[in-house]
């Protein structure tokens, strides 16, 4: 590869990813939707190892949205024991290899069993410094703001004494960096209600390929994207500045 264009020269410290398309990559093999998810779950695999490789940081994925519960019965069940299984098989893996697991969300819906799991794991995990995986699941950007807004007013604050600090401080992302790079696969053009308040000044990246499709290549071209953009946070170019 050019030498100058190596995606890896300028790699995002926190990449979210919107994980989409599993359905769809299903039916277009005539297979249920829950093959898709299972494979979108092995993909996952692959790119949590590439962002291990190319120094990432902070990787947050949107698992399952507060919306998510809307779908079949079935789907949502079909889900959870995906989750369950994906925990029992992959979290020492995970441990050994410097995760740090972090949940994004509320785990009141969530049965007994998958909440102590995730509880469990971020005990387990708690002192891994090499990437702090995000798992956004039962999560709203909208729920969180909420819930932000509800601490602050349950700590007797003083209205002028709210600023954005304090809000990210109550945020379920307390502690993460906001995301520089949002990824989006399977062609759709929306947030979904995702990261709503940290990705006000992120790069966005929307790629038609399928999530179970995208793999460490498809990670590179869009690192190699993020690569060329300049990031004015509402100034002028640096190059006219
Ligand atoms: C994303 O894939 C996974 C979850 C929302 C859990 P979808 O299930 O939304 O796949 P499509 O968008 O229907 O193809
Ligand atoms: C967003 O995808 C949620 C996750 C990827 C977990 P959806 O498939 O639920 O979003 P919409 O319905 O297309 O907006
Ligand atoms: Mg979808």
């Amino acid at each position: 590869m050019d030498a100058e264009k190596n995606p890896l020269d300028r790699v995002p410290q926190h990449i979210a990813i919107i994980m989409d398309g599993n359905g769809r990559w299903a039916q277009s093999k005539g297979l249920p939707r829950l093959a898709g998810h299972r494979a979108g779950t092995e993909n996952l695999k692959t790119i949590l190892e590439a962002c291990v490789e190319f120094g990432v940081k902070y990787l947050t994925i949107y698992a399952f949205s507060t919306e998510n519960w809307e779908r079949p019965e079935s789907e949502v069940k079909g889900l959870m024991r995906i989750f369950r299984t994906m925990f029992d098989r992959e979290l020492k893996n995970l441990h050994e290899n410097g995760v740090q697991l972090r949940h994004l969300g509320k785990l009141d819906r969530i049965d007994a069993a998958l909440r102590k799991q995730v509880i469990d794991a971020i005990e387990l995990t708690k002192n891994n410094q090499r990437l702090i995986l995000n798992v956004a699941f039962n999560y709203g950007g909208r729920a969180e703001i909420i819930h932000s807004i509800q601490q602050i007013i349950r700590n007797e604050v003083e209205p002028e004494e709210v600023d954005e600090n304090l809000v990210d401080q109550h945020l379920y992302t307390a502690g993460s960096p906001d995301p520089d790079l949002v990824i989006r696969t399977s062609g759709e053009l929306r947030t979904s209600n995702f990261l709503i308040w940290q990705a006000a000044y992120a790069e966005w990246y929307f790629t038609p390929t399928y999530w179970p499709d995208f793999g460490k290549e498809e990670l590179k071209k869009a690192l190699l994207d993020y690569r060329e953009r300049e990031r004015r946070f509402g100034r002028v170019s640096s190059e006219d500045a």
